[in-house]
């Protein structure tokens, strides 16, 4: 088996993660959190959303959160943006890293963005090129990569279709969105295999419905991936995919890779911190098997065999 020496671990977290929550969590509380995981070693943070408060409460404020956060050097702190609004209150903000998305699915657009497909990727082109003239890392993500809530099961053809389009306009990565966590690691495999992508700008971006986040990571690795997004604590959901679950947890992910000795430069117990800190405040029992593990009175004892 061939795995990669490395990968990069995409920690949303502050964004997928939160959106989602049936708590509004306030912006002291999103900087907080955000430098906690700063602190655990991440390369690229996705920090909030500068979308319509009037459809995701929750990002309200992302601006003064990204104002507000300790900027570490080396790493990626992004905005996820639907618009040219967006892409305007970015450049206001001085931000240097954006996420734009779409979909695989027509109906999920729709429900999302207020868009077609077609309109999403012709709406992007109006600033993603800018962005990339301005110096900013761009990263493109495709929801209902596997299958929609809408529509059902989505054909990789369609996917591989969008990523072209996403590439061609200038994103720097791809992220293939299971929105709502029903694929399996035979989809996962079906899904990156012909993907006109190279494989070092293609990240996966998997929700833990069922319960197969941990085991279409691993299909992933086997196609090459070595870009995983993950949520610290399992947090969060799509507000317009009914059902969905929380994205795959990172302490779960970060477990699967060491012990597959895959460096990530995430430190494991730096990151418990940050988890157990946005639990309190979100009064929320965590849904991460590998965090609850470690919060167990056995934790030393769980640290010392990290520490091996
Ligand atoms: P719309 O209603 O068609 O837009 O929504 P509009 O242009 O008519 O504007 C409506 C209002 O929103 C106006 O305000 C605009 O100014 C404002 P009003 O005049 O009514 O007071 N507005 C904005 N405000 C702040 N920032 C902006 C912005 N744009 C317009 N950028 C729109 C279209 C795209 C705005 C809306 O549908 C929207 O914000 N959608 C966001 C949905 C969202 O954030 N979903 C979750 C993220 S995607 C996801 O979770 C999937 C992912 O994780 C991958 C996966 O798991 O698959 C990435
Ligand atoms: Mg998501």
């Amino acid at each position: 088996m061939i795995y990669p020496s490395k990968v990069k671990i995409v920690e949303v977290s502050p964004r997928d993660g939160l959106q989602a929550e049936k708590v509004t969590v306030p912006v002291a509380s999103r900087i907080q959190f955000i430098n906690l995981l700063s602190d655990a070693g991440f390369k690229t943070i996705e920090v909030g959303s500068f979308v319509s408060p009037k459809w995701v409460p929750n990002m309200e404020g992302s601006d003064k959160v990204y104002q507000g956060i300790t900027k570490k050097e080396g790493i990626n702190y992004s905005i996820l943006i639907p618009n040219f609004k967006g892409y305007e209150a970015a450049l206001e903000n001085k931000v240097d890293s954006i996420a734009v998305f779409t979909a695989a699915s027509e109906t999920f657009c729709q429900k999302n963005i207020n868009s077609s497909l077609k309109e999403s990727l012709e709406n992007f082109k109006t600033f993603v090129p800018d962005a990339k003239k301005n110096g900013l890392w761009v990263r493109g993500y495709i929801s209902c990569a596997i299958a929609c809530p809408y529509e059902g099961f989505i054909s990789p053809k369609k996917v591989h279709e969008v990523a072209l389009e996403l590439l061609s306009m200038g994103c720097d990565e791809i992220s293939l969105g299971d929105t709502i966590g029903v694929g399996t690691p035979l989809k996962v495999k079906h899904l990156i295999k012909g993907i006109p992508v190279p494989l070092e700008k293609l990240a996966v971006h998997f929700h833990d419905t069922y319960g197969q986040g941990i085991a279409n990571i691993y299909a992933a690795l086997l196609e090459g991936i070595s870009i995983v997004d993950s949520s610290a604590s399992g947090l969060g959901g799509c507000p317009y995919a009914p059902g969905a679950s929380g994205n795959v947890a990172t302490e779960d992910v970060i477990y699967l890779l060491q012990g597959l000795g895959i460096e990530t430069g995430v430190d494991l117990s730096k990151l418990l911190k940050a988890s157990l800190f946005i639990d309190d405040v979100l009064k929320k029992e965590t849904s991460s098997k590998a965090s609850k593990a470690l919060r167990i009175d056995k934790i030393n004892l769980h640290r010392s065999y990290f520490e091996k």
